[in-house]
């Protein structure tokens, strides 16, 4: 079992003298819900998720030594990188990564020989109100590793994507879900052999069939930006009247959905689920401050989906994130049926009729 120590890279002389690497990297969506942390990153219960297929973020990753002949611009700063978002600069994305880099140079030392430029878009629209922190920072971090690798060319494909996992988890938490498919459990769990709060794991055991190419239909109810940060709510979970409680309450919900994921059964994932995503909702609701993400088209599609599920017993059910989209979660074998009720009855209450159909991938992906 790895600890912290184990992901600080020995000094590794900068022998490549420049280079790029490109991974994308999918966003995930939990069932089990990550809310409230500890310093440094650690989550204050275990969380496990969908790895999602094609909403992704796509970062290419150049790189050059900093003393090179090549004259990379007059400032010194430790961190040197230039920031395009599809292709054109991006001032306001910087210091995310900036904060970024300091949070990671402890394991990563290596960072300050080089200047970077880190080319990244997504495959869903910036202003979808899909958060991109999971898929960026997982993208960044498996090209951060290709760089390790270069230089420390002895390194495991476990330990690569285990540090890529750690890393992540620096720079969003949920990010640590990303790096790898189907179902990624994040955070020390009893019942999940060599889990961690440290990085994501794949999930131990064998995955029902019923959960094969399962669907997440994605309606874009609000676009807008967040009235409250996931950083700021994860925060408010300190001193929450209910912390303990619902803490407790995650690791119980993932001991259930593992017997699920492992017999299929549909009904009682539906419960959890949904459960999940009303007490995420609930946490903030009953934080001080208190917010609320959600919309009344939120409510309506919520309404919906269950009216649709009593009258067909088809086994459609919605999580949320913490905004105001909902997630549409269905098997594959119902998907033309649900697809049906979803343009006819759902997208109505989407944002300029938008929405994403996405479904359980198998996580980042080398592209050079
Ligand atoms: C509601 O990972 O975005 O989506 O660690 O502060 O970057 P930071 O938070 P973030 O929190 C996501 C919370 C959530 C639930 C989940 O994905 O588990």
């Amino acid at each position: 079992m790895l600890s912290e120590k184990d992901f600080i890279a020995k000094p590794l002389s900068p022998s490549i003298e420049n280079g790029s690497f490109q991974w994308s990297a999918p966003s995930n969506i939990a069932l089990v819900k990550y809310w409230g942390k500890k310093n440094k990153q650690i989550p204050a219960n275990p969380s496990i998720s969908f790895t999602l297929n094609n909403c992704k973020t796509i970062t290419k990753l150049s790189f050059i030594k900093k003393n090179s002949s090549i004259t990379i611009g007059a400032t010194i700063e430790k961190f040197s990188f230039d920031l395009l978002f599809e292709g054109k600069p991006k001032e306001d994305f910087k210091p995310k990564i900036q904060k970024f880099f300091e949070r990671i140079e402890k394991y990563c030392p290596y960072l300050i020989d080089y200047h970077f430029i880190i080319d990244t878009q997504n495959t869903f629209p910036h202003s979808s109100g899909i958060a991109s922190s999971a898929s960026g920072m997982a993208a960044l971090s498996m090209n951060i590793m290709s760089l390790e690798k270069a230089l420390n060319p002895e390194m495991n494909e476990d330990f690569f994507n285990q540090k890529a996992s750690f890393l992540a988890r620096l720079g969003s938490g949920s990010a640590c879900r990303s790096v790898k498919g189907n179902v990624v459990v994040w955070g020390k769990h009893d019942e999940i052999v060599n889990s961690s709060d440290l990085f994501g794991v794949t999930f131990p055991s064998n995955i029902h069939p019923n959960f094969n190419n399962y669907q997440d239909t994605i309606l874009l109810v609000d676009k807008g930006e967040k009235q409250v940060s996931s950083t700021v709510g994860h925060d408010l979970m300190h001193n929450h009247p209910f912390a303990e409680q619902r803490f407790a309450q995650a690791h119980q919900n993932l001991s259930c959905i593992k017997t699920v994921l492992e017999t299929g059964n549909l009904d009682e994932f539906i419960k959890i689920v949904e459960s999940e995503a009303l007490t995420l909702h609930a946490m903030m609701m009953t934080s001080l401050p208190y917010f609320i993400l959600m919309k009344p088209n939120t409510l309506e599609i919520i309404n919906k989906i269950w009216k649709f599920r009593n009258e067909t017993t088809i086994p459609v059910c919605f999580t949320l994130d913490a905004g105001a989209n909902v997630h549409v979660l269905y098997p594959e074998n119902v998907r033309d049926t649900v697809l049906q009720f979803i343009t006819t009855e759902l997208v109505g209450y989407c944002q300029n009729g938008n929405y994403i159909c996405d479904s359980i991938g198998t996580g980042a992906i080398k592209n050079l």
